[in-house]
């Protein structure tokens, strides 16, 4: 570390994403660039409490833009919750010499930067989630690579389900949000796509939709169901009972969250891992850099978290149109 120089910190916080590696990478390498020393922050708020603090340079950060995970590790942390924990937090970042941190996170590592701005800390946000679930921004790191994981499954599912005739019912990742569900629901032509956003527990029109397309001679039916409606085992055996017709239900799970990042999740985070730091160079705080509409943007995180996400109508639209048939 260099005397004199502004020093900036780099955590990633909540849920790790595929793709978080290489905004890491982008703000390391964009802030030595800059003039800066750039210090990681491990275990995202949880190691800045317990200051677990190390110092970045371009060779640490060599050899990790095609790796998933986070060589930062993550953590979820109560204590950083509370305003003595934020409090504490602020202090370490003064006694490091950090006056910027860049969090990688989802909306409630977004809350707690926040905070910190609030204490004095320049902080930026990057939005770093395979939900998709962040108002501001039509871009995630990590979605990119979990639809396509998850997808790649899911076509995986569909043969053996093709053999044996079977119903399969495909839970996938995505918390609150419907987002991976309705894109690998389009993408893996599934004859239901399940959502949280407009899922109407109607499971007798699951059924009668399953005998119909049986007697038009379908030989599988694939049931793409997100996570924040759930109990798919359940309604595994429900639909077999009704039916008639042999069910299994496959929870995807973590698998969607690791491996190598696609090429839009790596060129994405790094855009965003450098626009971060020339945002702190700036002498911005309290920002979260966001994709809209084809441009890289940033807004006041404050705002951006009370913005509402709601799914684009074509994206309904075409899902809908899709399985009827
Ligand atoms: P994500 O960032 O993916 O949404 P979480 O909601 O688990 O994940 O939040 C990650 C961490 O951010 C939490 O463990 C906590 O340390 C911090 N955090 C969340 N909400 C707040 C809040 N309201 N105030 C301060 N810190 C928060
Ligand atoms: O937010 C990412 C996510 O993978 C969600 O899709 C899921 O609900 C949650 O995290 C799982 O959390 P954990 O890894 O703590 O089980």
């Amino acid at each position: 570390m260099e005397e004199g120089k502004k020093t900036i910190g780099l955590l990633t916080s909540g849920g790790d994403a595929t793709g978080m590696n290489a905004a890491i990478r982008a703000v390391v390498r964009a802030g030595i660039a800059a003039g800066m020393n750039v210090k990681g922050i491990m275990r995202g708020y949880a190691g800045l409490l317990e200051e677990e603090i190390v110092d970045m340079s371009s060779r640490s950060v060599a050899d990790i833009i095609h790796r998933g995970g986070t060589i930062l590790y993550t953590a979820r942390c109560k204590e950083f919750m509370t305003e003595e924990g934020q409090r504490k937090g602020a202090e370490i970042c003064r006694k490091h010499g950090i006056e910027g941190l860049v969090v990688i996170g989802g909306d409630g590592s977004f809350r707690g930067a926040g905070k910190l701005a609030e204490l004095g800390i320049n902080t930026i946000g990057i939005p770093g989630t395979i939900d998709l679930d962040i108002a501001c921004t039509d871009y995630t790191i990590g979605f990119d690579t979990a639809i396509n994981t998850a997808m790649e499954a899911i076509d995986k599912i569909r043969d053996t389900s093709t053999s044996h005739e079977r119903v399969s019912i495909i839970e996938v990742m995505g918390r609150h949000a419907g987002y991976i569900a309705l894109w690998c629901g389009i993408a893996n032509g599934a004859e239901d796509i399940l959502i949280p956003e407009t899922y109407d527990h109607d499971e007798q029109r699951i059924i009668d939709q399953i005998i119909r397309q049986r007697q038009s001679g379908k030989k599988h039916h694939i049931i793409i169901n997100a996570e924040g409606i759930g109990h798919s085992v359940g309604m595994a055996a429900r639909i077999e009972a009704a039916t008639g017709i042999e069910t299994r239900a496959t929870i995807l799970g973590h698998m969607q969250r690791g491996g190598a990042p696609t090429c839009k999740d790596r060129v994405y985070a790094s855009i965003m891992g450098a626009k971060a730091v020339h945002l702190l160079l700036e002498g911005k705080t309290r920002r979260v850099v966001a994709h809209q509409a084809g441009e890289f943007v940033d807004y006041d995180i404050l705002e951006a978290l009370a913005m509402k996400k709601e799914i684009h109508s074509d994206f309904l639209g075409v899902g809908r149109e899709l399985i009827r048939v």
